[in-house]
């Protein structure tokens, strides 16, 4: 189970116009969002977003709740690992055993399991560095010759992978975990290709390496980094953890889940090459620091950035490749809309060999001295010393032309190409030319991306037709009516759904002097002894019954957030505030009964629910009556009929009563 405050938690930190709009782009429509219904076709921007509801509800296909119903559907994730998502991406902690397994789906499980297996390696090879002999005597003075101490080796949670081929292998198995959970951690290899995945056909990933644990943002451990130290060998220097089910290296930054604290605190991130960079930082008292860790920056590491921090200084070698890495970096990272800076370090340092050797207060003079911005970086690499190469400079213009035209926002751009044209003392409006074919480029781009996905997209189902919102008929239909039966017959049955669409949208108003309509309904429903029995809507009327008594309050926003209503509530809510202008011109008298006369509406929808109530009571009396056999039994069975047509007299008079 996962504890209530937690989901509470995601809700009051993950804005869904943030949620939804990191898959649609969203624009203001009053105090509401619009943008295109990712679950269809669209071409209108039917999707609506409520901020102050905290709802998204598409007005063509129907579909429609809150944050986590929004996961589910577009991530086809199950509740609880849409819960564990929206946790992760807002850096919620969710402890280990709150998720039930059985509730998750089978590809949910293969990841916990992995998860697992990960956690299992991550103590072992720690356990392996500060307690085994090869530990002891080779590869901790390692360590320590290199300046890490003992309270950074635990901060990182460094370890020492198996000096044997199978080390990790065999106590994975020992300590139960399959094979197939070892493989699908990245853990272990096979060693012929085209065999299977069996014990004798595995070896382990690192061997004879000291390894850096990677923790995704909230802590879990996701892969690992292996070092080797041994100097006579063809072996890489770095082996890191293939991607797997649970690691996707495009989506991680290392070092983060230990600084993201220190990168909010600072409101600033430095950018390093490797994981000894961030490590040895650390320990001299620079937390906010992360690792792109070999591949290139993607946008989703400069997604995840921005959650923390705006501001980002790139460290990095000042030998070509670490330039040109930085350089590659940049549009990335302005693209993401992020204020870039970038420090160079001489060519045979790293920031690692810096701080260890000239301290911490010389590393941030120099720092804070050579930082620049791309601007300054591209000329200054491209340029060199010739000042007044035209060729160099056109190049140079172009460049930095190339990462302007990144940038979303048009005042930074404008600022940025008013530089560029001092600095290289070339008209303004070349360079905004030149930017603008970048731009260009880049919407083509992004245009041709955006059709393959729709194409694919529509491989996955036809959308739903356009048409009036699902359920709009909820509305009582108080039309001509004569017996109970043709009542009902009105109502379709959705007596359950009516009232519980009327609590969701009126709940906390008043219903007279002494109560509000949520305490009306439930007093009406303990008196008469009549709660919904469906299995759809029987459990949520007593979760919500519960919950009032319990807080004494209950309104839409507790519909919004149970995860069984908020699809319904999304629904009458989204229609409630933003009927479409067609809706209102073509539904005038619906729209009026339905915000006017709410009271009425609640007493009705009430009233229905009963009836159709006693219908089956009256119902399951007959059948009694006809298979009754003592005097005794028949009498009651009457006595039991006689008073349900009372009530029911009682109640159709209501009805016709509130109807006249
Ligand atoms: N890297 C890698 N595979 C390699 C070499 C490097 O994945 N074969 C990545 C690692 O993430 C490494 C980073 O690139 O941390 C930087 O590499 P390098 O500068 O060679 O290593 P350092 O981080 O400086 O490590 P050390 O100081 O231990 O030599
Ligand atoms: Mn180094």
């Amino acid at each position: 189970m996962i504890p209530p405050a937690v989901i509470d938690k995601i809700f009051d930190v993950a804005p869904i116009e943030e949620v939804v709009g990191e898959y649609v782009s969203l624009k203001r429509a009053g105090a509401n969002y619009k943008g295109l219904c990712p679950f269809h076709d669209d071409k209108n921007a039917s999707m609506s977003v409520s901020p102050t509801k905290g709802i998204y509800k598409c007005f063509s296909c129907g579909k429609g709740g809150n944050i986590f119903q929004f996961i589910m559907e577009h991530e086809g994730l199950s509740y609880p690992l849409a819960i564990k998502h929206l946790a992760d991406r807002y850096n919620i902690e969710i402890e280990e055993g709150q998720i039930d397994v059985n509730e998750l789906k089978e590809e949910a499980r293969v990841k916990e399991g992995v998860y697992a297996c990960l956690e299992f390696a991550r103590k072992h090879f720690y356990e392996r560095l500060n307690e085994s002999q090869d530990g002891k005597v080779i590869y901790k003075p390692y360590l320590t010759e290199r300046g890490i101490n003992q309270q950074t080796i635990d901060k990182f949670s460094i370890g020492l992978s198996g000096t044997q081929k199978n080390h990790l292998l065999q106590e994975g198995i020992k300590n139960g975990y399959t094979v197939q959970q070892l493989y699908d951690a990245g853990l272990v290899k096979k060693i012929n290709d085209d065999g299977g995945i069996v014990e004798g056909n595995l070896r382990d990933t690192f061997i004879e390496r000291i390894v850096f644990p990677i923790f995704n943002v909230s802590g879990r451990v996701l892969g690992f980094g292996g070092r080797i130290i041994k100097k006579d060998t063809k072996a890489p220097k770095y082996l890191n953890s293939p991607e797997t089910v649970v690691y996707e290296k495009r989506k991680e930054l290392y070092g983060l889940s230990v600084s993201k604290n220190d990168i909010r605190v600072k409101d600033e991130v430095y950018l390093v090459e490797g994981y000894m960079d961030v490590v040895s930082l650390n320990q001299s008292g620079v937390e906010n620091v992360v690792a792109a860790s070999g591949t290139a920056f993607t946008e989703e590491q400069a997604r995840l950035l921005k959650r923390f921090t705006h501001n980002i200084t790139m460290l990095f070698d000042g030998d070509t490749a670490g330039v040109n890495a930085s350089l590659k970096h940049v549009k990335t990272l302005l693209g993401a809309d992020l204020n870039v800076k970038v420090a160079l370090f001489p060519e045979d340092e790293d920031p690692d060999s810096f701080i260890q050797k000239r301290g911490t207060s010389e590393f941030e003079n120099y720092v804070a001295q050579k930082s620049q911005n791309f601007i300054q970086l591209i000329t200054e690499v491209k340029m060199g010393e010739s000042k007044n190469d035209p060729i160099k400079k056109a190049e140079t213009a172009r460049n930095i032309a190339e990462n302007i035209a990144a940038l979303p926002d048009p005042l930074k751009r404008a600022a940025f190409i008013n530089e560029t044209a001092s600095l290289l003392e070339i008209p303004e409006r070349i360079l905004v030319d030149e930017v603008n074919k970048f731009k260009l480029d880049n919407r083509k781009q992004k245009e041709r991306e955006q059709r393959r996905e729709s194409r694919m997209a529509e491989q996955q189902g036809p959308p739903a037709p356009d048409g009036p919102p699902a359920g709009f008929d909820y509305v009582p239909d108080y039309t001509d009516f004569k017996t109970p039966e043709a009542l009902l017959a009105n109502k379709k049955n959705h007596q359950e759904e009516d009232l519980l669409k009327s609590l969701i949208l009126y709940a906390d108003r008043e219903f007279d002097e002494e109560q509000n309509v949520a305490q009306f309904i439930f007093n009406e429903l303990e008196e008469d002894e009549i709660w919904p029995v469906s299995e759809e809507f029987a459990a949520i009327f007593k979760e919500a019954y519960s919950y009032w008594q319990e807080h004494k309050v209950l309104n839409e926003l507790y519909f919004i957030r149970n995860a069984s209503t908020c699809k319904l509530a999304a629904e009458v809510l989204s229609r409630r505030h933003s009927l479409s202008k067609g809706w209102e011109e073509n539904f005038e008298k619906i729209v009026k009964t339905d915000e006017d006369n709410y009271k009425h509406e609640v007493v009705q929808n009430l009233n229905y629910l009963k009836l159709n109530h006693i219908e089956m009571l009256m119902k399951e009396n007959q059948e009694k009556l006809q298979v009754a056999e003592t005097e005794e039994d028949i009498m009651i069975c009457q006595n039991v009929h006689a008073n349900l047509q009372e009530f029911r007299k009682k109640i159709t008079d209501q009805i016709g009563t509130v109807i006249l």
